[in-house]
């Protein structure tokens, strides 16, 4: 998991490539590194760190005549993040440079065939081992650099997402793709390279994204040429327009992109439910829903697949779609279902959620499904991406992009759209009303407002981290709609403060969890008024006799809460099954400020990435 970019034009390469690493930066960032054709010979430097380390250690040495290079910022895989496993990687002649998203799985055998043939190898990277494959089909067939890209890659098992030249051939750069995103753009007489759309969109908003199995040969002066990796057959790509702009990418004032994208779920929940939820007419429309409503109407049970945030917005959707269609939900970690033997028929619905649209353990379990006849729906924000491609149908979230590695808006954007299905579908069964339908699409009308409200809590969220942020171990208490909620707020909590954390539904203390309260245990607990309130009421007087102190998300107004609780924060009122649209909230923002006293990376959490795209 990494990002790449490259460049090839009139202008001069090394800015364009530096800036589009720092927004490919949310891909992986503990090495970076850079190559340009400075009219003689490559230049090349890398560096264990960021791309701000890079930056520094490229300095006044790199030629800024140089109109065509590669740059590659990692997420390591094969050999640990250090200098010279850092992309790029030379062949043994040093006329071929390479960066590749991606594992190559059978990399120890190609590499043993090499070092038969002589081939020395300086890291421990399968990247490596790739270009060195190029160079040797190369020399042994005598052929140009595609061609041996080309046949070099049906040698591969494994996934990628390439960009190689040859400083013998400076006109051209090879790139392909296969299980890894690579988009190209395509301004006038010059070419971008990037693991998505972000590092060229100031400067052209036109661009192919390659699909799996597909590479292409980019000329200065002849263009894109895209071609199938297997059979050698031309493809006519199709140019997209793009829709994005920089100012959706870049941070907009904020201190951190995650605080941003925290403050943007007023407009992100708006923009997924515009166009397709109409209140007044008593409508809602989706595409992807109208199309394949008899599969859906025909469907014995849905089951969900994702992982991380996603599979906690799955486990809502489980509730929303019980509660209001009657259709019984499975909900299952992507990572463990692709690796069991599961049941699967034609009569099922399989509906993949995924921000980024490339997690690998989502991607396989969706392939699986569909081996075995299901109709798999994905639900993913990023537009174009893998899962988005490999699904029957689906809805995209339409969240923009999200570039703190923690979720925020992708989480409650998928809400959003899970539950206009489900009220679709509810509506078509018949199992609501057309009046209680009218009234949970008034309710989700209201609801960027109410987030809005909610996030006013921010100052005072930030009173109760700075008296907590010295806990050692927090616990996450809710039930029903809340208590994936709990879940999430845990999560958002370890991954970006590093403090241990643990979500449970609140019923289930009493089953274990209940033994770790003492007085420095703080306890966030949801307590809305919807939702098993008088149960969730005696489970804080359980707490509050065993002195734990209690955080309560509560509905404006409470009084009973606010009675036995430490501290209360509010959210505004609505129906049930959009309460975890507002309770959320307070609990990402906690642990924002908690993540920031402690001085972490709030954006870049150590370990962890934007796009898993390894199992
Ligand atoms: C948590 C987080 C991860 C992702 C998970 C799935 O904040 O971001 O847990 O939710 O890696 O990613 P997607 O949704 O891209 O499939």
């Amino acid at each position: 998991m990494c990002g790449i970019v490259g460049y090839i034009g009139h202008r001069e390469a090394y800015p364009i490539i530096l800036k589009g690493l720092k927004r490919l930066e949310y891909r992986g960032y503990d090495s970076a590194g850079i190559a340009l054709f400075d009219g003689n010979d490559i230049k090349l430097s890398k560096t264990k760190g960021k791309v701000a380390d890079l930056e520094e250690k490229v300095g006044k040495e790199i030629p800024t005549s140089a109109t065509l290079g590669i740059g590659h910022t990692r997420w390591a895989t094969h050999g640990v993040p250090n200098d010279v496993n850092s992309h790029p990687h030379y062949s043994n002649s040093g006329n071929l440079v390479i960066i590749h998203n991606g594992i190559i799985e059978n990399y120890e055998s190609l590499k043993k065939e090499l070092i038969k043939r002589g081939y020395v190898f300086k890291s421990d990277t399968d990247t490596e081992v790739l270009v060195n494959l190029i160079e040797d089909v190369k020399k042994n067939e005598n052929i140009k650099l595609g061609k041996a890209v080309q046949i070099a890659l049906n040698q591969v098992i494994g996934a990628y997402a390439i960009a190689v030249f040859d400083k013998n051939k400076p006109n051209e750069i090879v790139v392909a793709r296969l299980g890894s995103p690579l988009a190209i753009g395509i301004g006038d007489d010059e070419f971008f390279i990037a693991s998505d759309a972000s590092p060229f969109i100031e400067y052209t908003k036109n661009a192919i994204y390659l699909e799996d199995e597909e590479m292409a040969v980019i000329r200065r002066d002849k263009g894109v040429k895209v071609r199938k990796i297997k059979d050698d057959s031309l493809v006519d790509p199709y140019v997209q327009e793009l829709q994005l702009n920089l100012e959706q990418i870049e941070k907009g004032g904020y201190d951190h992109f995650m605080l941003k994208e925290i403050f943007e779920q007023p407009s992100a929940i708006r923009d997924t439910f515009r166009g397709r939820m109409l209140p007044n007419e008593g409508i809602i429309k989706m595409s992807g829903i109208e199309d394949n409503m008899k599969t859906f109407l025909n469907a014995n049970r849905i089951i969900v697949i994702a992982c991380g945030t996603s599979w906690h917005a799955g486990l809502v959707s489980e509730y929303i779609f019980e509660d209001l269609a009657r259709i019984p939900v499975e909900v299952e970690y992507a990572s463990e279902f692709r690796y069991r033997n599961p049941v699967i028929t034609d009569k099922d619905v399989v509906i993949a959620i995924s921000q980024s649209g490339e997690t690998a353990d989502t991607l396989a379990a969706i392939k699986l499904a569909k081996s075995r006849g299901a109709f798999v729906f994905g639900v993913c924000n990023v537009v174009g991406s893998s899962i988005a491609r490999e699904t029957d149908a689906g809805a995209y979230t339409h969240a923009g992009p999200e570039i703190g590695v923690a979720s925020t808006k992708a989480f409650t954007t998928q809400i959003t759209v899970l539950t206009l299905i489900a009220l679709r579908l509810a509506r078509a069964k018949g199992t609501i009303s057309s009046s209680e339908f009218r009234h949970h699409m008034i309710e989700l009308e209201l609801i960027p407002e109410k987030v809005k409200k909610a996030l006013e809590s921010d100052a005072y969220v930030k009173t109760i981290a700075d008296i907590y942020k010295n806990s050692k171990n927090f616990l996450y208490l809710g039930r029903g709609y809340n208590f994936p909620v709990a879940l999430e707020g845990a999560l958002k909590l370890k991954e970006i403060s590093y403090i241990h954390a643990e979500g449970y539904p609140a019923a289930e203390m009493k089953h274990g969890p209940i033994a770790l309260i003492d007085e420095n245990m703080p306890i966030v607990v949801i307590a809305t008024k919807k939702g098993h309130y008088e149960k969730v009421v005696s489970n804080i007087q359980e707490i509050k006799s065993r002195k734990g102190k209690i955080i309560g998300i509560v509905t404006e107004g409470d009084e009973q809460v606010r009675a036995l609780a430490d501290h209360v924060i509010e959210v505004p009122e609505t129906i049930e099954s959009l309460t975890p649209l507002l309770t959320t909230i307070p609990l990402q923002l906690l642990s924002y400020h908690i993540a920031l006293m402690l001085e972490k990376n709030v954006d870049q959490p150590r370990n962890l990435a934007k796009a898993v795209t390894v199992e």
